[in-house]
């Protein structure tokens, strides 16, 4: 594959400047967050008069710890628009999550908010490759999902040509990545999975097309899931994270020329992680729940938030700004099944090892009598016969109880026989009883 990291020049000074002056940046920008959230958003100031802490007494980035989080249910509140900082009238855009549990969260933007993500979103699509002139094949959802339009406003913003294509009509987009020749796309990494099959149905060759880089965010995808994709499709993949509450796509993205996490886009969002039990944050390197606040967002600033997603901070490499791991799941998406802990990616991971098994997979959840059993509904590839893949799942069953001590029941289905996603993909069906 092609080198496509930086060139002298094509980075912005905050990306390579030294720590302490990323430091210094930081500890200004927070005081002003904190103030702005006080003083104009009633949740934060009664949040922080509940434990005493003034904006006066946040003038280090260590002080940041004294704050309390912020939690989606502090969100669904507030719903509509009760966390905004600045008059409904600044508010230029409005995104919402689809809240599968009540009602929806609903996040907001200024100008100047829009402008900021554009600029994260550029940045993002650069480190991973991308440039001026490059067209870009945009399959994320276009409407309330912050992907679509946050893809494609950072696009524009760097220089390419975008394709607004949106999730969905498969056949749709293979025909025009064909046509458009585009360099990169983007899209969720599940719905590449769909859009590859379809072009091998069509007779198209997948390590054929125009395409230099993926990138692939929205949900956890593996390093075994990266080596797949570039294998077949004969191009980077690169990730790249965000979430709504905190601008959506853009807060992390990963550089092409190392692969090793995201780089917290750290001048903008502050990242910290945190024990998931304890609330207690951990030293850099240390595996747990990722809170970030904002440093620059007018419309909606975000104070510890929490963000349910598990991962760790490392020291930065491509960049002066810190990683973060490739995430292994949400805190919320972990399987508990008879008390041993396990998370979707980690099935992933397994199934790839199993060339007879394709990556299309569901842990389908049951509860029979008192007991919860887990069945991984996973197709076998195209070409193979089934007795070989119902070997390959004998032998994945297997695997899932050496490697994480639990037994499952795999059932390896024909190609096609696993929902399709357009955008993020129901990994764990949940077929149990609400006790
Ligand atoms: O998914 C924003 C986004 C769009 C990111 C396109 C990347 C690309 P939400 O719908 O608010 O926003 O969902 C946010 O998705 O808390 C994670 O649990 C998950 N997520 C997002 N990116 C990744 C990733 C968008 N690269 C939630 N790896 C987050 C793992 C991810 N999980």
């Amino acid at each position: 594959m092609e080198d496509l990291g930086p060139r002298p020049g094509d980075l912005e000074t905050i990306e390579t400047a030294s720590v302490d002056e990323l430091r210094a940046l930081q500890t200004e920008r927070l005081r002003w967050s904190v103030r702005h959230a006080y003083e104009h958003v009633p949740h934060y100031r009664a949040s922080l008069d509940a434990v005493g802490v003034h904006p006066d007494d946040v003038r280090e980035l260590e002080d940041l710890a004294r704050l309390p989080f912020t939690a989606k249910a502090d969100l669904r509140e507030n719903y509509p628009y009760g966390m905004f900082a600045v008059p409904r009238e600044q508010v230029v855009r409005v995104h919402a999550s689809s809240g599968t549990t009540g009602r929806p969260t609903v996040v907001g933007y200024t100008r100047d908010d829009i402008d900021t993500w554009a600029h994260v979103m550029a940045r993002s699509i650069r480190a991973a490759g991308g440039r001026a002139g490059h067209v870009l094949h945009n399959a994320y959802g276009y409407g309330l999902f912050t992907g679509g339009l946050g893809a494609h406003y950072g696009a524009e913003r760097l220089g390419c040509t975008v394709v607004p294509v949106s999730g969905g009509m498969t056949e749709r987009q293979v025909q025009l990545i064909v046509d458009f020749e585009p360099d990169l796309i983007m899209v969720t990494p599940s719905y590449m999975l769909a859009i590859v099959d379809e072009m091998e149905r069509q007779g198209v060759d997948p390590r054929g097309t125009s395409l230099r880089v993926g990138i692939f965010g929205a949900e956890p995808w593996t390093n075994d899931m990266r080596r797949e994709m570039e294998q077949r499709l004969d191009m980077h993949a690169v990730d790249i994270y965000g979430l709504s509450e905190v601008i959506g796509p853009g807060v992390a993205a990963e550089c092409v020329e190392t692969k090793d996490g995201l780089t917290v886009w750290e001048d903008h969002f502050y990242p910290e992680v945190v024990d998931p039990v304890t609330g207690q944050v951990l030293p850099d390197g240390e595996e747990g729940e990722l809170v970030l606040t904002s440093l620059t967002k007018q419309a909606m600033p975000v104070l510890r938030y929490r963000t349910r997603d598990l991962t760790r901070l490392l020291p930065g490499t491509a960049r002066t700004m810190r990683r973060i791991e490739k995430i292994t799941g949400r805190t919320d998406d972990m399987i508990i099944l008879r008390g041993v802990n396990l998370f979707p990616t980690q099935i992933e991971e397994l199934i790839l090892s199993l060339p007879a098994l394709s990556p299309h997979f569901q842990c389908v959840l049951e509860r029979t009598g008192r007991l919860d059993s887990m069945v991984v509904v996973v197709e076998r590839r195209e070409g193979v016969d089934p007795a070989t893949a119902d070997r390959a799942g004998a032998e994945l069953q297997l695997l899932v109880k050496n490697r994480i001590g639990v037994s499952i029941e795999v059932r390896a289905v024909a190609p096609g026989s696993v929902e399709r996603s357009m955008g993020k993909m129901r990994r764990i069906v949940d077929r149990r009883v609400a006790r």
